[in-house]
């Protein structure tokens, strides 16, 4: 959700330097997006309503200039509209802003500001800033102003400034993700709210944490601690990501490279290091009361720990969506462990409830895939599901490699880590036979089949009811076809009216105690009308379309979602839809 990227350097063409990166960026969702670069004496802005793509060529990519930035926007404060895109800046360009993340008081800043003269012509809360910094310039420094502002901001943000008069980028940032990337030529630096946007020239980094700013000239570098008003030394770390593991590749979609990928990241994510796995499972036996707190996709997966933890620990733990996290406040104190899961880590409803926790005293463990990410940062432990960058909007293989995480400590929790490790490694091995052509050629037969259709509904029981949820949200995001996710049980307590001749419904079907019940909940539905897809290891009568799974017994929940995942991406492709960029969604939801 919004993407910042800035250059400062020796190169000369930073305004086409930073459409690129922007690009890179792209998966995150936007709906408009813009440029700035330095003159010798002004700021040129450019901005659009749109894809970055179609407007490839613009006076921006030739433009000559060291020192750019600029912003994709997905809207929130204000319509989708040029004048409400960034960069935003003051009347006469003096100070020009780039900004993710909300200002919560904006409107009263805005009323003391408007009192003083300033004049808006945005709805955004980041032309406050921009106003705010002009203000606090009229008594101070660049530098000083910069710092007064954001002391005065309340909520999340990311920014990157820019002054007319000043070849120099200050940037800082507070629970939304902002790095900066070193590059190889001296005083080269790319600021960006992603990795991958800058990995095409370094992967050397520098993390900024939260209330810390860095000032970067044409030769020199500082790094401020606001709140302390004191420099502050930062480390460069090396990043094993390659430039491969974020492109395409051969692969026409992100989604279908991420899904072929779970093979391999599978078995990075049960590589762990058995030190941390152990540290938490002993955290968990430790705790009195343990919450998995997860958004979206990572929510079902927090749902299937539930079932995980209670079938192979014997415990019971509890879920809440991260959104919904705080109504369970009065129960939280110091002996309660949170375990949250988050590909990005900068899941605005999931930082908050962390906020809430630790305000209690809480414990967290984050299940991360950005380890740089603010999550992983103000957790106090991490356990990295290393599948590398994930950059189609659905998730795909985090979801597998987070479920594997829990699975491995639902084992470590009842002291058989060992053999939660080899039911994975052989999970994982016996997943590669469902990511060949030939795989997806038969499920293809039902996504033609099945295109059409108005709705589908998909039944699960047990661990594999939640991935009933998760395959609806598949389903949803990439193909628009209404789909929803019940418990078999729950079927005929409504969702039945709803089965017509031929409506497809998905069968789940592991091979384990639910495996009776699930059958005869799609008999129910056959019975009127409906069309069962059955995803099972072996056929059953019942089934009019059969999906082979392998049977994986407490893994099932894995090897079920891999199918769905092939089928959502097949509908989105036969259906034209984007399937990495589905229209209204971001990739990282940094907004409440
Ligand atoms: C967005 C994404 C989903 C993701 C959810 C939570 O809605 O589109 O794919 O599951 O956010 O994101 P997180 O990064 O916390 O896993």
């Amino acid at each position: 959700m919004c993407g910042i990227f800035a250059y400062i350097g020796p190169k000369t063409n930073a305004p086409k330097i930073v459409i690129e990166g922007l690009k890179k960026l792209e998966y995150r969702g936007y709906d408009s997006w813009g440029v700035a670069y330095k003159t010798t004496d002004d700021i040129v802005i450019n901005k659009k309503v749109g894809k970055i793509e179609e407007m490839k060529e613009g006076p921006w990519t030739k433009a000559k200039s060291s020192l750019a930035m600029g912003h994709s926007r997905w809207a929130t404060h204000g319509g989708v509209t040029e004048k409400n895109a960034h960069p935003q800046a003051t009347e006469n360009r003096d100070i020009v802003l780039v900004h993710n993340g909300i200002f919560e008081n904006y409107l009263e800043v805005k009323k003391q500001l408007q009192k003083k003269g300033h004049k808006f012509i945005s709805q955004t809360d980041t032309e406050v800033i921009a106003h705010l910094i002009e203000e606090y310039g009229k008594k101070f420094s660049f530098e000083e102003s910069v710092k007064s502002a954001i002391k005065k901001i309340e909520g999340r943000y990311a920014i990157v400034v820019l002054k007319k008069n000043e070849n120099k980028i200050m940037t800082a940032r507070k629970g939304s993700p902002l790095i900066i990337g070193v590059g190889t030529p001296k005083n080269e630096y790319f600021i960006a709210s992603d990795i991958p946007a800058f990995l095409k020239y370094t992967n050397k980094v520098i993390y900024l944490d939260d209330d810390q700013m860095a000032v970067i000239g044409e030769k020199s570098i500082k790094f401020l601690d606001i709140k302390k008003d004191k420099e502050i030394k930062k480390r460069i770390i090396k990043i094993d990501w390659n430039v491969e593991s974020s492109e395409k590749g051969d692969f026409p979609h992100f989604m279908i490279k991420e899904i072929t990928e779970q093979k391999d990241t599978l078995t990075k994510a049960i590589n762990q290091d058995p030190e941390i796995i152990e540290k938490v499972a002993q955290a968990i036996k430790n705790a009195y009361g343990v919450y998995l707190v997860g958004c979206g996709t990572a929510g079902k997966v927090g749902m299937v720990g539930e079932y995980l933890f209670a079938e192979i620990a014997k415990k019971h733990v509890n879920f809440a969506f991260g959104s919904e996290f705080g109504n369970y406040k009065d129960f939280l104190t110091k002996k309660t462990l949170m375990i949250c899961i988050s590909q990005s880590g900068e899941t605005a409803d999931t930082l908050e409830a962390i906020e809430t926790a630790k305000k209690k005293g809480v414990k967290i463990v984050s299940i991360v895939n950005v380890e740089s990410s603010t999550m992983a940062r103000i957790s106090d432990m991490v356990i990295p599901i290393k599948a590398g960058p994930e950059k189609a909007v659905a998730s795909t293989k985090a979801t597998t490699s987070q479920i594997a995480i829990l699975t491995l400590l639902a084992y470590a929790c009842d002291g058989g880590v060992k053999i939660g490790k080899q039911l994975l490694i052989t999970t994982a091995s016996q997943i590669n036979d469902m990511l060949n052509p030939r795989y997806g050629e038969h499920i293809m037969k039902i996504a033609k089949k099945i295109k059409n259709v108005e709705s589908m509904y998909i039944i699960g029981r047990g661990k594999n009811y939640p991935i009933a949820l998760e395959s609806a949200i598949k389903l949803q995001e990439v193909s628009y076809i209404h789909a929803e996710g019940f418990a078999g049980g729950e079927l005929k307590h409504g969702p039945i009216a709803l089965i017509s001749k031929n409506t497809p419904v998905i069968a789940l079907v592991a091979n384990d105690e639910n495996k009776k019940d699930v059958l005869s909940n799609a008999t129910e539905v056959k019975a009127r009308g409906g069309y069962i897809i059955g995803v099972s290891p072996e056929k059953e009568e019942v089934f009019d379309f059969w999906i082979r799974v392998p049977d994986t017994g407490s893994t099932s929940p894995i090897v079920n979602i891999i199918p769905i995942q092939i089928l959502a991406y097949q509908l989105a492709v036969l259906r034209k839809n984007d399937p990495d960029k589905p229209r209204n969604l971001a990739k990282s939801v940094t907004v409440k």
